[in-house]
């Protein structure tokens, strides 16, 4: 659709016709009733809460991908300093729930917390509950349990909808007591995600979980998430002919377009940024409002995206690619679209630790996203800050619609052009045109604004977008326009602070408007000024670079300090209610309380404090030491010594080991009179398996996570060739076959690919032995690397997992198979954990978890002692453990990460795979020829940054020489000085006694 709208105006623009202006959509409806929903309402142009319209400016956390509960708040103060006011949470009900009617909301699954934590940090909160997330989770975030049901999920089958409201009552009620309308700060909810097949069960699925949410007391407005701008799932009665109706009272879309990042890492920008609203053509599914009676909604939006087993490592592309630049194209572009609810996925990804990740994605869940898997605020941050910044300061940029075109003096660009009806306020949107060319153009836009006709010099330098506000009203100011964009505006005690920026090196122009001429003194910087009686209008002239001041007095308004800064330095500055910062790495806070005003935050270097605080505050501090000030220009503050950075630390050399043995059930005499027997239970696959097998599923026996033994007994006969197997195992996950103590072979499921290949079948040669008298073992490890998302709503995540059939077989043709009994061994407990404080995803089957081998307080004394990983290693399982002492200065913020051989190269050559237990948390899976995650980092609260830790690998390989583990370090990722208290997640040191 897009592409023929570009082509016509490119068209337009060969035949030399004066430069296009946006059009907007022909059939475009504005306005609608006002629905309300307690403090919450809408109607078709925006939000309101308290009847005032908001943009709302969202990013996506995983508070279940990161384990250390202190930390929530890090990544929410950080989410609050760059601009944000809204952050949406997926909760994940598998980790909550090990067993059916088993659901546990503490320690590090206390949802209650999260949502109190949001709150206090002042940001309002979108709850997706699910029950049916995707969110590259196992299951797709069901519980294990719930693969065994041997009805279609996401529809209204009662054993579905059984268990759907047993997770729903328990959440609903935690989210229904943190609504806004119930004193909190939850102002939207979300029940299921891109559902998007459509038939009468998931019609009446949908119903049930509309009614469910109202039922458990949810009273914000409810929505649903269509994969993509379908129009599945629209308020009913929109009138908007192919959409499909269902009971919420929003409709919201996801999204992710704008390039990729190709197989070598390299950013592409393959598309424009699509025109999802008022400046879109066609019908629902295209441009124009798929619900015109709700505001444009994108409950995800692009804000990296997800890597996979195999890959080259591509956060740190993802981070580029949708990073500085594309977020001001696309996300300026759904709002000069009305798309003013958007939430990009993921603000912080965190950690797919133990085995949450579904087979789609490794450990890291980095995404690329804004604030990384190691907490950094990366750039794209920053320029996000600008964005919030602007967005805070203009109330009127919600809820605004099309104004008329402007005119331009090249069609090289495109304006997009909106104004307030309430105020008129104008916003433009300046991008390429298509917006995802690039080039340098110097050109004019000539447009009516509220206050008068004006030209505008501007400048657009390669890929970018220009955020302008005109006619605006800010901090008892008017700005008529300016080609500087504005980061931040508001009143400090009865005078303007306002801060523009605009690319270096680059002219600006700011004019404002008086009633008289106002006094002009230049403080800093070389800024022109001139005053047009006629009009009123200050016009001041400068070129981008470093930072200018001017104050201005007089002329019928308040007082005001404008700060002129280029781009880079606009970064340095903070703002938390009406105090400025600008220096350190973060502002976390500003309190001012009996004239002290306390700031807290972090400096990653030692670095200059300024500040532009209320004549109140007296005295200041920083992280809770006094600061020494001086008077700086036009009212701000100077420290008069620079703050501190943060220290270098060592880290401890990994250099005595203890090593043990881990797959004692190779062994033929190896006691497996506990194991469960495998039988002919019901079988709930989608697997197909062949007729009248025995059900050897782990998940058939409550084996949901990790590793499954199996140990399967035979008589020896000289029929006894081969054995063939055929398994599930996730996303490179793979299968170990041995028999009496050797081994016959291992198959690793082939990686590399975007979309994983998740079974596999494995024919082995048996050795002599198999053909001898008497009984024989065989012994069986699958290696579950996840269960499968239920992206298409076909029960994909009950694709078998462990083995599917096996037999024991003559070669050449002749097909019969020799009789084998099977038992089986997963997880201690099952589905009844062991370890409920680390839970569901931190244990799998193997033996030495089995018995506490990974935890902290398991006395590895009698193990044998090395200084380094032995150069063999014997086929199977191998356990490792150290221990090592840390010292991070106090007050300082550090993130740590366990690290494989050579940092430079995604894959090593030799083959093999740990699992990572730090402190007896399971916190990744290094898979060394696949990779390509070498680096792990342990988030404090898991890692103890003042004391003692434990870290315990279990390392599988095929016993090959080279298959083994290569050398083991601690690196530094990150190191700050400030930073959060972050306590011990206090858990089990060793296993209950039974
Ligand atoms: C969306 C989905 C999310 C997540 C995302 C990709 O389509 O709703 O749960 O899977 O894609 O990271």
């Amino acid at each position: 659709m897009r592409t023929l709208a570009l082509a016509a105006t490119m068209l337009a623009g060969a035949l030399a016709v004066p430069a296009q202006a946006q059009t907007v959509r022909p059939d475009l409806q504005l306005g609608s009733e006002v629905q309300t929903f307690g403090r919450v309402s809408f109607d078709g142009r925006s939000l309101m809460i308290d009847g005032e319209r908001k943009v709302i400016w969202s990013a996506e956390v995983h508070a279940f991908r990161l384990p250390s509960p202190d930390l929530w708040r890090d990544i929410l103060q950080k989410m609050k300093a760059t601009g944000f006011n809204t952050v949406a949470f997926y909760f994940d009900w598998g980790f909550h729930s090990p067993a059916p009617g088993v659901y546990d909301f503490t320690g590090i699954r206390d949802i209650d917390r999260l949502l109190t934590v949001a709150e206090e940090e002042g940001l309002y909160v979108m709850t997706r509950a699910g029950p049916y997330v995707n969110a590259e989770l196992t299951r797709g975030g069901y519980p294990g349990y719930l693969v065994n049901q041997r009805v279609r999920a996401r529809t209204d089958d009662p054993a579905y909808l059984a268990s759907v409201d047993e997770w729903l009552t328990r959440v609903n009620a935690i989210i229904a007591k943190h609504q806004i309308n119930n004193g909190g700060n939850v102002i939207l909810h979300q029940i299921e995600n891109e559902l998007a097949l459509t038939t009468p069960a998931q019609r009446r699925y949908m119903d049930h979980l509309y009614a469910r949410a109202k039922a458990d007391g949810i009273t914000v407005p409810i929505f649903h998430n269509d994969q993509g701008r379908n129009g599945y799932w629209v308020p009913e009665g929109s009138g908007v002919p192919k959409v499909v109706d269902g009971p919420q009272d929003m409709y919201a879309f996801d999204a992710y377009p704008g390039g990729t990042c190709t197989v070598g890492g390299e950013p592409t920008r393959g598309s424009a940024a699509p025109d999802w609203g008022y400046y879109g053509v066609g019908g629902a599914k295209g441009g124009a409002s798929a619900s015109p009676n709700t505001p444009g909604f994108a409950a995800e939006f692009g804000g990296g995206w997800f890597d996979y087993w195999g890959s080259n490592g591509g956060y740190e592309c993802n981070a580029v690619q949708r990073g500085r630049r594309y977020q001001r194209v696309f996300y300026g572009t759904n709002l000069a679209n009305g798309i003013g609810i958007q939430s990009f996925y993921m603000g912080y990804g965190g950690t797919s630790w133990g085995w949450l990740p579904a087979p789609v994605v490794f450990t890291s869940y980095d995404y690329g996203a804004a604030i990384a898997e190691t907490r950094e605020v990366r750039d794209k941050a920053l320029e996000l800050k600008q964005l919030g910044g602007l967005i805070a300061a203009v109330p009127a940029m919600a809820g605004m619609i099309p104004a008329a075109p402007v005119e331009k003096s090249t069609d090289q660009v495109q304006v997009y052009h909106n104004r307030s009806p309430e105020t008129d306020t104008r916003f433009m949107l300046v991008t390429q045109n298509p917006s995802n060319n690039s080039g340098d153009h110097s050109f004019t836009v000539t447009a009516d604004l509220p206050d008068g006709r004006y030209t505008m010099p501007l400048r657009l330098h390669g890929f970018d977008a220009k955020w302008l506000v005109a006619g605006a009203d800010v901090a008892g100011q008017r700005l008529v326009w300016s080609s500087s964009e504005l980061q931040y505006g508001f009143i400090q005690d009865d005078a303007a602070l306002m801060l523009m920026y605009g690319r270096k090196g680059e002219e600006g122009r700011t004019l404002l408007r008086y009633t008289s001429a106002p006094t002009v003194t230049v403080l800093d910087g070389d800024v022109r000024h001139s005053f047009d009686a006629a009009k009123g209008d200050l016009q001041l002239d400068y070129t981008h670079g470093g930072l200018a001041r001017v104050r201005i007095e007089g002329g019928g308004r308040p007082a005001m300090t404008l700060l002129i800064a280029d781009e880079e330095e606009g970064w340095r500055f903070w703002k938390d209610g009406d105090v400025l910062v600008r220096g350190p790495q973060l502002l976390r806070s500003a309190e001012l309380k009996g004239g002290r005003l306390a700031l807290t935050g972090d400096t990653a270097t030692a670095s200059p404090l300024e500040i532009w605080a209320p004549r109140a505050a007296r005295s200041v501090t920083w992280n809770g030491t006094r600061v020494r000030l001086a008077a700086g220009q036009g009212g701000s503050r100077v420290a008069t010594a620079e703050l501190a950075g943060p220290r270098d630390f060592g880290l401890p050399a990994l250099d005595d080991w203890r090593v043990a043995a881990g797959s004692p059930e190779i062994a033929p005499d190896f006691d497996d009179s506990g194991w469960q027997a495998i039988d002919r239970r019901a079988y709930a696959s989608t697997t197909a398996r062949p007729d009248g097998e025995p059900n050897m599923l782990m998940d058939a026996y409550g084996f949901h996570e990790g590793d499954v033994w199996y140990r399967g007994r035979f008589t020896g006969t000289p029929d006894a060739e081969r054995i063939r197997l055929y398994y599930g195992a996730g996303g490179s996950g793979m299968v170990q076959v041995f028999l009496d103590g050797q081994l016959v072979g291992q198959d690793d499921l082939p990686w590399g690919l975007p979309r994983p290949i998740t079974t596999g079948t494995a024919n082995f040669d048996l050795p002599d032995a198999a053909r001898q008298p008497g009984e024989h073992v065989i012994a069986v490890m699958v290696r579950n690397n996840g269960h499968n998302w239920d992206l298409d709503a076909d029960d994909f995540h009950k694709e078998a997992r462990g083995l599917v059939s096996v037999s024991v077989e003559p070669k050449g043709g002749r097909s019969f198979a020799i009789p084998l009994s099977w038992k089986i061994q997963g997880r201690q407990g099952g589905e009844d954990i062991v370890d409920p404080v680390r839970g569901v995803p931190n244990n799998g089957g193997l033996y030495g978890e089995r018995q506490g081998w990974h935890l902290p307080g398991f006395d590895d004394r009698r193990w044998q002692r090395q200084a380094a990983p032995a150069t063999d290693i014997e086929p199977g399982t191998t356990w490792y453990r150290t221990n090592f002492d840390l010292a991070v200065p106090e007050g300082q913020d550090a993130t740590i990460g366990v690290q494989f051989g050579d940092p430079s190269v995604p894959r090593s050559e030799g083959e093999y795979r740990v699992l990572v237990f730090v402190n007896g948390w399971h916190m990744g899976q290094f898979i060394a020829h696949v990779g390509p995650q070498r680096t792990f980092p342990i988030p404090e609260g898991i890692l103890n940054h003042r004391g003692g830790n434990t870290l315990a690998l279990a390392v599988t390989s095929d016993g090959e020489p080279g298959n083994t583990l290569e050398p083991v370090r601690l690196v530094t990722m990150r190191n700050v000085r400030g930073g959060l208290k972050v306590d011990a997640v206090e858990a089990p040191e060793t296993l209950a006694a039974d």
